[in-house]
């Protein structure tokens, strides 16, 4: 065979190959063909050696042509292989948008941190600090530093989960207050939001765990007046701008004075009625100036400072803004009572 034909031989073979061939055996074909080796072109072109000078040129010229003809096969080929895969994924990966969508039910904030959300909004725009503590206290945190010795009767106001080896679950936020003024010389203008614990029997005011937001301002000059507009500020931004405070004698061993922070009932705008006991007052916090011997305590001199602190539940705040009457229900986590709020 003359190498013309073996040249038109290798055309016509190839092309039905090449037609023929998948994305796998493209490559290979490629090879086959082209190979400086072994490859079937370069196997014809061997024999170019043998021609004369007149046909040498002729014949490379058609072995070129051949070459370029079929290296456009395979790509085209090689375009069309991939033009099916992609036409196949879109037609298995097609999405009906007209389908009708799943519904996801949004999720709510729980009210407790609703209300949190708010107090602590209130006060960061007082120039609070907001900082958290530890859950689990010593006894001298809980107690001791609060001015409530071992074996004095107000302890009975806390009733306390103790762990081992004078540890506890604190029973109020107020420990925080040590720890701060501990770590931090005056001026010290702080809330501490956080969960307490009390072996309280369960009720539908009472739950064994709870929580308080801490308040604690310590500085030179600071009054009981200051305690009031502050805390009186607070609850008509909790509960309406035409809400009155009134300031009720109580007592905290880690204050003195102590009050009894009330509210005008927001329910009855004073009137009397359930939420208020008939009273037109409620109550929503404990506060009072700092113990001087808190404050000598943890190294502060109270005859250059004083301060005040309050202490409120975050429950009952919950509870009287939106008119929850069992404090079971916030920890139940039953989502037809969340929705609501
Ligand atoms: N710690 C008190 C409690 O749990 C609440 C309290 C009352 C906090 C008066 C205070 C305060 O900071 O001044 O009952």
């Amino acid at each position: 065979m003359s190498i013309i034909e073996q040249l038109a031989q290798l055309r016509r073979e190839a092309e039905e190959e090449i037609r023929a061939a998948g994305s796998d055996k493209l490559n290979d074909l490629r090879l086959k063909i082209f190979s400086r080796k072994n490859g079937s072109l370069s196997a014809i072109l061997r024999g170019l050696g043998g021609l004369s000078a007149e046909e040498r040129p002729k014949v490379g010229s058609m072995a070129n042509e051949v070459k370029v003809h079929l290296e456009g096969l395979i790509s085209e080929r090689m375009q069309q292989l991939k033009a099916a895969v992609m036409e196949a994924r879109l037609q298995s990966e097609t999405i009906d948008v007209t389908m009708p969508g799943h519904w996801q039910k949004p999720g709510r904030i729980h009210i407790l941190n609703q209300a949190l959300e708010h107090i602590k909004d209130t006060f960061k725009g007082l120039g609070y600090a907001v900082v958290q503590g530890p859950e689990v206290e010593t006894d001298y945190y809980n107690f001791e530093a609060l001015n409530i010795p071992a074996n004095h009767p107000s302890r009975e106001m806390w009733d306390s989960f103790f762990l081992r080896e004078g540890l506890l679950m604190r029973s109020h936020t107020s420990p925080m207050q040590v720890h701060i003024m501990e770590k931090h010389e005056p001026p010290v203008r702080v809330i501490v939001p956080g969960k307490c614990y009390r072996r309280d029997a369960v009720d539908s005011t009472h739950f064994w765990e709870f929580h308080q937001v801490e308040g604690l301002l310590v500085d030179k000059n600071v009054t009981f007046s200051d305690l009031k507009g502050t805390l009186d500020l607070f609850a008509r931004r909790m509960a309406g701008p035409q809400r009155k405070t009134r300031f009720n004698p109580s007592y905290f061993p880690f204050t003195e004075p102590s009050a009894e922070v009330m509210v005008d009932c927001f329910v009855c705008d004073g009137k009397g009625c359930r939420v208020c006991k008939n009273s037109g007052w409620i109550e929503i916090m404990g506060a009072g100036m700092v113990h001087p011997k808190v404050l000598k305590g943890v190294g502060y001199d109270p005859e250059v400072y004083t301060g005040f602190a309050f202490g409120m539940g975050v429950e009952r705040i919950a509870m009287l803004s939106c008119g929850i009457a069992d404090i079971r229900l916030l920890f139940e986590g039953d989502e037809r009572f969340s929705r609501q709020f």
